[in-house]
């Protein structure tokens, strides 16, 4: 077998050996991009297997309770890691699919408990084995709970024993295995290792190297010859793959071993041919927030700052040029006790050996300023503070007092930022929300790149470890392998907030200095940030009110009760403007302000408009708190087809009901090359509609891009999957034959599915005008109010090559639409089943 490897990211740049925790041997590299490949081709067969580009973990977990709670730590850990991560449970779903269209899905399978691997049914067995020889893909499995008497077993067909129920004690790892790349292999464990019940493997067979081994607990007490060679017992063993083509990491216990988690990592990242993988460089930078905020009695006095300046020292032998980042609040310089103010001059004297960075200069969150020009004397103030105090501030960064303001945004504090202190980056821990922490992310708005902030669990509230929740010595489980160790493990950027440094704060300084590795400024830090991670640039505004803590630092001006709770979503030339219109006849049903761009239309959710934030959209619905008895619409006919709205309507109105309107997809096409044509659109002027649609990849841009306008929205399966998958059960497809031509009966079915009350009877409203030819609505003294020219034009009928070239390019998309309307249970369009009715024709 021919193998071809390309770079992995471990393997980019030689200077990050300065930085990562640990450096790499030359040898382990070239072990490592031996195993490595993107594609594998059989000679054989002449066939060449690939794994997706964004494969996954597939990882089949336990659903018994006892075994529930390590299932979920296998899933966070892959998860904070940024994986995708395919679950499923063992005993109640069938296996996936794990190949597609030739790729490979999955780049390592992960068996919660290895006797579920053993003992799968023959025919999964030879499924999974079968996948991953092809596709060169490696298996990781744990031991898990000893439920029988047996102590010793052998496991399934392998030349492998296993000797169940050990304790065991000093762990050491085989700086010879390949598979380290987080772990340092030099040290040893000493100690009780935690846990009863491990598990340790013996074999004689060439296919198995140990990875982790360690001695039983009583072996000491055993040996009665003085200095006799210990007995090591592998706890964790590599299958090679000699055995019979499948590379395995087999673990003896879970992760109550700390070890076990960057180990699992380590294996991970080996089996899957460095497709998941992180990089080791970390970025970090330790925010010391409200440095002069707070009572006197808990603010720093002259021994806490010399103690910060010693940390501070030691951290930048670790990580060159480290300085702690002092958030400032100008107004409350000197006000504790005498020997705290001390320690505010003492600060101030060193001001220059620190980077700063500034609050808001009375500690007042954003979201409560009523006005801008307030926010800005405040910030001036704190600036001036600055410079009567030669106060280095760090150009570009600043952060917002309990976050207020930044997410969900107040527009105000961006502005402010920018004009006073010309800012470029901050920092949140509330995007999308607080919690999961792992699942925090960046964004950049108005220019000012947001970066996601972990804690390290000190807050205003633990300023002494004698305040901390468990006292010092769950704070020392967090650094020690704990929650705050898989942090910097997890997270390539760590961007650390604490409160008020106090004793407890050097104490975790000293924690960190095991695991960090390179500090930049913090403008740098978000560059970098956004770098390594291009995909999160674009926010995705989620409702303020799903989360209590948004709402918290939400402004109380602001409300919820201003979101529509239904949204028309194209597509164009489908009858939006008629729906529109009839909908905002109802004297409880209200659409959205114009837009001075786009009048009826706001298209916020498919455009550009997207990046004026929500409060720019909530303007345009009128109302304030009281206006609950108004139902409110929004109608943009761009969001049916665009790649983004599905997800972003979904993130800001997950409870929204949404209506799409389906025409035939030819006579949609032709109403657009219409529409363009009075546009003066060029290409609609000076080409056929027939030389538009069938027109080659060699004409002109002009007409590739109206010809694209044509033709995709029509396909309305694609576009139409991308809504159901988020608003199954909540949208209404109207048949836009039937708008037309029966819209009394259409908005009795309308007002059923929004659920509005009373409920208008359409036909003392809607009238047909033979003139229009279109159904209109009924003014006062009987007159008759039409939809402007540019709705219902006037057109000859499409060319009959037209018609049947565009049938025939539909047939497929409208075979799909049947089936995906009828899985979803939703009615089929008259239109449609006429359509497929016909036979395919060309
Ligand atoms: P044509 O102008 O090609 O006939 P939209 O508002 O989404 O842009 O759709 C415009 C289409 O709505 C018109 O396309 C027309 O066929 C259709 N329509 C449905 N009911 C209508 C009505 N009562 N008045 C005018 N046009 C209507």
């Amino acid at each position: 077998m021919q193998q071809i490897s390309s770079p992995t990211e471990g393997e980019k740049s030689p200077s990050h050996d300065s930085v990562v925790i640990k450096a790499h041997t030359s040898a382990k590299e070239t072990t490592f991009s031996q195993n490595r490949y993107t594609h594998q081709t059989s000679q054989d067969q002449g066939e060449v297997y690939l794994i997706a580009e964004e494969s996954a973990a597939l990882v089949i977990v336990h659903g018994d309770e006892k075994q529930k709670d390590f299932g979920n730590q296998i899933l966070v850990a892959l998860d904070a890691n940024r994986f995708k991560v395919k679950a499923v449970k063992f005993e109640t779903q069938e296996l996936p699919f794990l190949v597609k269209g030739g790729e490979g899905l999955y780049s390592i399978i992960i068996f919660q408990n290895l006797l579920t691997y053993i003992n799968l049914r023959e025919v999964d067995r030879s499924l999974i084995d079968g996948y991953c020889q092809r596709y060169k893909v490696g298996i990781v499995a744990f031991t898990g709970p000893s439920l029988d008497n047996e102590y010793s077993m052998k496991v399934g067909n392998f030349p492998l024993v296993m000797d169940k129920k050990m304790t065991l004690k000093d762990l050491s790892l085989n700086s010879e295995s390949p598979v380290f790349h987080i772990t340092k292999t030099k040290r040893t464990l000493s100690g009780i290792l935690p846990g009863e019940d491990w598990t340790v493997f013996r074999s004689n067979h060439s296919t198995y190297q140990s990875i982790a081994l360690a001695k039983t607990r009583t072996q000491d007490m055993l040996n009665l010859v003085p200095d006799s060679k210990p007995i090591l017992h592998t706890t964790v063993i590599h299958d090679l793959g000699h055995y019979d083509g499948i590379q395995r990491v087999l673990f003896g216990s879970d992760f109550t071993l700390w070890l076990h988690y960057i180990l699992f990592l380590d294996s991970v990242r080996f089996l899957s041919g460095g497709r998941l993988s992180v990089d080791l460089k970390r970025y970090i930078l330790v925010d010391v927030d409200d440095i002069f905020v707070g009572s006197a009695g808990i603010r720093m006095k002259r021994i806490d700052v010399e103690a910060m300046l010693v940390e501070q020292d030691i951290l930048a032998k670790l990580v060159p040029g480290f300085r702690f980042n002092l958030g400032f609040s100008g107004k409350f310089f000197q006000r504790g006790t005498d020997e705290e103010n001390l320690g505010d001059e003492r600060l101030l004297k060193h001001a220059d050996k620190f980077w700063w960075f500034p609050h808001m200069w009375n500690h007042m969150q954003p979201h409560k300023y009523n006005s801008s020009s307030k926010m800005i004397q405040d910030m001036k103030k704190n600036k001036q503070f600055a410079q009567d105090n030669w106060i280095p501030v760090h150009k570009g960064y600043a952060v917002a007092p309990h976050h207020s303001g930044v997410y969900p945004v107040q527009e105000e504090l961006y502005s402010s930022w920018k004009s006073v202190w010309q800012i470029e980056a901050t920092s949140t821990e509330e995007y999308p929300h607080l919690r999961p922490s792992r699942n925090r992310r960046g964004f950049i708005h108005k220019g000012i790149m947001v970066i996601p902030r972990q804690t390290c669990g000190l807050f205003t509230h633990t300023n002494f470890f004698r305040e901390y929740p468990g006292g010092r010595s769950r704070l020392d489980k967090s650094i020690n392998g704990g929650e705050l160790f898989r942090t910097v493990i997890n997270t390539p950027f760590y961007l650390m907030m604490q409160k008020k440094a106090k004793k407890s704060n050097r104490f975790m300084c000293s924690g960190l200095d095991k695991y960090p590795t390179c500090n930049s400024t913090p403008v740098e830090t978000a560059k970098k940030y956004f770098e390594i991670f291009p995909k999160e640039k674009d926010p995705l505004w989620r409702n303020p009110c799903e989360d209590s803590r948004h709402l918290e630092i939400w402004s109380s001006k602001k409300s919820c009760s201003k979101l529509p709770q239904l949204v028309v979503v194209g597509p164009q030339k489908t009858g939006t403007t008629a729906l529109y219109s009839f909908l905002s006849l109802h004297p409880y049903i209200r659409s959205n302000l114009p837009s001075e761009k786009t009048f009826e239309e706001l298209q916020f959710f498919s455009g550009p408009n997207y990046n004026n934030g929500l409060d720019w959209y909530m303007k345009y619905f009128p109302g304030g708190k009281n206006n609950s008895d108004q139902y409110r619409f929004e109608k943009s006919a761009t969001y049916f087809d665009s790649p983004y709205a599905a997800t972003r309507v979904h993130a800001l109105l997950p409870t929204a009901k949404i209506i799409a309107i389906l025409t035939n997809p030819a006579n949609r096409s032709y109403s657009w090359y219409q529409h363009m044509k009075v546009h003066e659109d060029k290409a609609a002027l000076n080409h056929s509609f027939y030389e538009v649609i069938t027109a080659g990849s060699d004409s002109g841009r002009s007409v590739k891009s109206l010809q694209k306008r044509c033709l995709e929205p029509g396909k309305y399966a694609t576009h139409l999957y991308r809504w159901l998958k988020y608003f199954p059960k909540q949208i209404l497809i109207i048949d836009g034959n039937q708008l037309r031509d029966d819209p009394v009966s259409v908005m009795s079915k309308v007002q059923r599915f929004i659920g509005i009350q009373p409920r208008l009877d359409y036909k003392h409203f809607l009238r047909y005008d033979s003139r229009k030819g279109f159904f209109c609505i009924i003014k006062r003294k009987g007159k008759s109010e039409c939809l402007g020219k540019s709705k219902g034009r006037i057109y000859p009928p499409m060319e009959p090559r037209a018609v049947e070239y565009l049938n025939l390019y539909y047939r497929q998309h409208n075979l799909q639409l049947h089936s995906l309307l009828e899985n979803y249970g939703l009615t089929v369009p008259d239109w449609l089943v006429k359509d497929l009715a016909r036979p395919p024709q060309g």
